[in-house]
């Protein structure tokens, strides 16, 4: 393996990967311009030390763009949620901080360089509602939009699995001319143009919709959802699901799924579908693949998520708190919580995204209105 260190001021980290099999190269932040320039050869990783600079080069959101397969890892001097965030928003996800160790380093290495294939192999997620308007298209519409936000260079993307007559792109104001539904109906020619002709792209959210249909759909087939799964999966780094609990045909065709959610809120009617659902799910793709999302979450509520992971059986990662005005305002306008910093929702969604997105949300620190919320921590 090949591996180019910029910017460091000791050998400590040329030391800590020394082994056989690499081969190590160590340069000064400046040449990073030139690494980054289309022709130039990449080597398999690039190690950033940003210990004593604190702060990202411009020329690394240069680097990601135009070689997306060179891995890179950063060592830093502190998790710092802001500057991790705008590594993030350069695309890169792999940040470690001192006291540094060799087997932290090599995970890293290791998670940078097992994520190149040549084609991009995404995570794809499912969101169930137990029931009729608990807010599962709102998550969807809201996590889609924050990973995409996040990620610049990525490709997000989100399927209104309600055949006909989903609301999806109400959601994000999108005005769709072609629909799942298309995608179903002629999976012999689903390439990537023909693909990209069906999605309607969103300049102000950035994610790709791929929506439901304003006609009635016949019957669907689990084999032509399974190739527009797979399709998506292979041509989209983050894909999500909306995905009514009542279509069999869909809910059958989840094996590629990284996390099913299903979606409920404090209510007994509601838990009950909940558990139904996550058995049959459960049963289905394996305990660990099936998770509960609490939409409208009251800490004060008689039934706690205790009670539901109890009565459910699943665990509850997440949970989004309840503002009514907020999440109809927005569904009126067409335009995603999370594009509105000034709210109580919006950083549950992005939350939620990251975590997905393999950034664990370490502690919430409640800082500026306008501020980072969180402390990022992978
Ligand atoms: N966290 C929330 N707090 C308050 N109201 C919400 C929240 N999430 C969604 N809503 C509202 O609930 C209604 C149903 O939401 P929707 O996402 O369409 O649910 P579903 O897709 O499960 O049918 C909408 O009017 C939406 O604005
Ligand atoms: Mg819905």
């Amino acid at each position: 393996m090949n591996i180019t260190i910029v910017g460091a001021v000791d050998r400590q980290l040329e030391e800590l990967l020394r082994s056989q099999t690499t081969r190590i190269r160590s340069v000064p932040v400046a040449e990073l311009l030139a690494l980054a320039q289309p022709a130039m050869a990449q080597p398999d990783v690039v190690v950033l030390d940003i210990r004593e600079a604190n702060l990202l080069p411009p020329t690394l959101a240069t680097l990601r763009r135009q070689h997306p397969s060179t891995g890179v890892v950063i060592v830093a001097a502190r998790m710092d949620p802001v500057l991790m965030l705008e590594a993030m928003r350069a695309g890169v996800s792999e940040w470690i901080a001192d006291p540094i160790n060799a087997a932290e380093l090599n995970a890293a290495i290791d998670r940078v360089t097992s994520a190149r294939p040549s084609i991009i192999h995404g995570q794809v997620f499912a969101l169930i509602g137990a029931k009729g308007g608990v807010g599962t298209t709102t998550i969807a519409v809201n996590v889609a939009t924050a990973l995409a936000q996040a990620v610049e260079d990525e490709r997000t993307l989100l399927m209104d699995f309600h055949l006909s007559y989903g609301d999806a792109g109400v959601f994000l104001g999108a005005e769709p001319r072609f629909s799942v539904a298309d995608a179903m109906e002629n999976t012999h020619r689903l390439d990537e143009s023909f693909f990209e002709s069906l999605v309607v792209h969103s300049k102000t959210t950035r994610v790709n919709l791929l929506a439901s249909a304003e006609r009635n759909v016949g019957p669907v087939d689990l084999r032509r959802i399974s190739t527009i799964l797979q399709f998506a999966a292979t041509h989209y780094r983050y894909t999500f699901l909306d995905v009514p609990r009542s279509e069999a045909a869909v809910l059958d065709s989840l094996e590629g799924v990284a996390g099913i959610f299903i979606v409920a809120n404090q209510e007994l009617a509601t838990i009950r579908n909940a558990g139904r659902i996550a058995a049959t799910l459960r049963q289905r793709y394996g305990k660990e693949r099936v998770k509960l999302v609490i939409s409208r979450y009251d800490r004060q509520a008689e039934i706690g998520t205790e009670d539901i992971q109890r009565v459910v059986g699943s665990p509850v990662q997440f949970t989004v708190p309840s503002d009514y005005r907020v999440a109809l305002n927005a569904l009126n306008k067409g335009r995603p919580i999370v594009l509105d910093k000034d709210n109580k929702l919006a950083p549950a969604f992005q939350q939620m995204a990251y975590e997905l997105a393999g950034i664990r949300v370490e502690k919430v620190v409640e800082q500026s209105r306008s501020g980072i919320f969180g402390l990022l921590r992978k």
